[in-house]
């Protein structure tokens, strides 16, 4: 059976106080519409539909490549269902509805919706669930026989019906011949003066069609509308992540306090130190070291390598096999070849590094000089003295050797040493003689 899914995401999102549509609010590292996406694709829909208000610009940049249908304005999710009908018109099949504001929803959920649905051959099938706060959900009313005869939203529900403990989860499955003409008979006299899509479930039931409900983990389903639940919502899959990396061979001394992205990949025999944050974009192959506290975002980290404590590997940066990068050593945009090591604080950024190379303690590659940035090319077993600045552009050969201290402002050939600073100079008993006229002054001054 072919599978259709339409993601719902026209609504502004009143109740999160942003001028940031709410389904470009982030969860792990992904905008929530995004991990919905993925769900979708996890289960190789033949068409995607994300539905969109006039103005979201950045919303249809996070569902590449799949092209956005506009709702011109927010009716209702039975209106907004109608602005994908053009695009599936030539479709035949199963239709989901979701919400793009449910973050948590798993493959395992879809999937139970589309086997419930050819259990029971049903014209809808409505992913039911039961929160512990039932509130503004809207009520499942099932039949003895497990028939589901309409969904009452909380607005319009009387007191007996609030008091049903099974919502709906928000999303459901249509046959898509059934699911077209019901939509052209919503109407929108209900509290809130909007055309629900639930209004199909009543409808479907009167004309004789099978309506099933099947019912899903309360985390999949949770719908996000504040920043307190965005902030539940980070919380389970933060554990869900954690638990999927720990299971899959990487030891973590305290999961709680590593952070990971949806889409961070951890090879095999890593070990994450605490307070480690894994920004979107990181790849750290087996056996890495992470020590504690750490951040990394957009980097690859080779085999064998040892990141930390307190290293910070920004956007655009690759470690090397087996490369060392240590204590409060910042990396942006820059490839460190295998073998070598950064160990103490430094800042290398727009720069390449060969293999086997030596940065000293406090080396600082000057890449910006207040209009453009320029890079800096170290070659490979190159020793680089504490206390450098590399004011970049420049290259230093392989094998050279720079002296500590030094600003170095032309190129360094090859097994050349470089010493760029100022020679020093010995004053014998000097140090004396300052000392005894400082003593003169300070009796002077006693006296007086
Ligand atoms: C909806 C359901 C409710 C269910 C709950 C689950 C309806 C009428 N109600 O209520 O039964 O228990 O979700 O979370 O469906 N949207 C549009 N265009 C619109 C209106 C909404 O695209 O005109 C989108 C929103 O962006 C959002 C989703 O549809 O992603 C749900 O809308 P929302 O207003 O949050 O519905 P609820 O009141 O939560
Ligand atoms: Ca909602």
């Amino acid at each position: 059976m072919s599978l259709a899914c339409i993601i719902l995401a026209a609504g502004q999102g009143t109740r999160m106080c942003s001028d940031l549509p709410k389904v470009m609010h982030s969860v792990a590292g992904w905008p929530m519409v995004k991990h919905v996406v993925s769900i979708c694709e996890s289960l190789a829909a033949d068409q995607i539909i994300p539905v969109i208000a006039p103005d979201m610009i950045d919303v249809r940049e996070a569902v590449r490549p799949y092209a956005c249908v506009v709702q011109a304005t927010p009716n209702g999710t039975g209106d907004a269902v109608k602005a994908a009908r053009k695009s599936l018109q030539e479709f035949s099949g199963n239709i989901v509805v979701l919400f793009g504001d449910t973050p948590l929803l798993t493959t395992q959920a879809l999937q139970q919706l589309i086997d419930r649905q050819k259990e029971t051959g049903a014209a809808i099938v409505v992913g039911g669930f039961v929160p512990s706060d039932a509130g503004a959900y809207g009520r499942l009313i099932v039949r003895a026989d497990g028939q589901l005869d309409a969904i009452i939203e909380a607005a319009d529900a009387s007191p007996e019906q609030k008091a049903i403990k099974l919502c709906n989860g928000g999303i459901m499955l249509f046959q898509s011949d059934k699911l077209w003409p019901m939509l052209d008979q919503l109407r929108n006299d209900n509290a809130k003066g909007e055309f629900y899509l639930t209004d199909c479930v009543e409808m479907a039931a009167k004309a004789g069609h099978k309506v099933a409900v099947t019912e899903m983990p309360v985390d999949d389903v949770m719908g996000i509308n504040t920043r307190a639940h965005l902030a539940k919502a980070e919380k389970i899959m933060q554990d869900r992540l954690r638990q999927r990396h720990m299971l899959a061979g990487i030891t973590m001394t305290d999961p709680d306090t590593v952070f990971l992205s949806v889409d961070t990949i951890i090879g095999k025999d890593v070990t994450i130190g605490p307070n480690v944050i894994f920004g979107a974009g990181v790849v750290i192959d087996s056996n890495v070291v992470i020590h504690p506290f750490c951040h990394l975002e957009k980097v690859s980290v080779g085999k064998g390598a040892v990141v930390g404590p307190f290293a910070r590997l920004r956007p655009g940066s690759t470690i090397g096999e087996g490369a060392h990068i240590g204590n409060f050593v910042e990396i942006k945009k820059s490839a460190i070849a295998a073998g070598s090591k950064i160990n103490h604080l430094s800042y290398i950024g727009d720069a390449t590094v060969g293999e086997k190379t030596n940065i000293g303690a406090g080396t600082i590659t000057c890449n910006y000089d207040g209009f453009n940035k320029s890079l800096t090319q170290i070659g490979a077993a190159v020793f680089v003295g504490s206390n450098t600045s590399l004011v970049a552009p420049v290259r230093i050969g392989d094998g050279a050797l720079i002296a500590a201290g030094s600003t170095i402002t032309r190129d360094v050939p090859e097994n050349a040493l470089a010493i760029a600073r100022e020679r020093q100079r010995i004053v014998e008993g000097k140090a004396k003689t300052f000392r005894s006229f400082q003593e003169q002054i300070k009796k002077a001054k006693e006296h007086t």
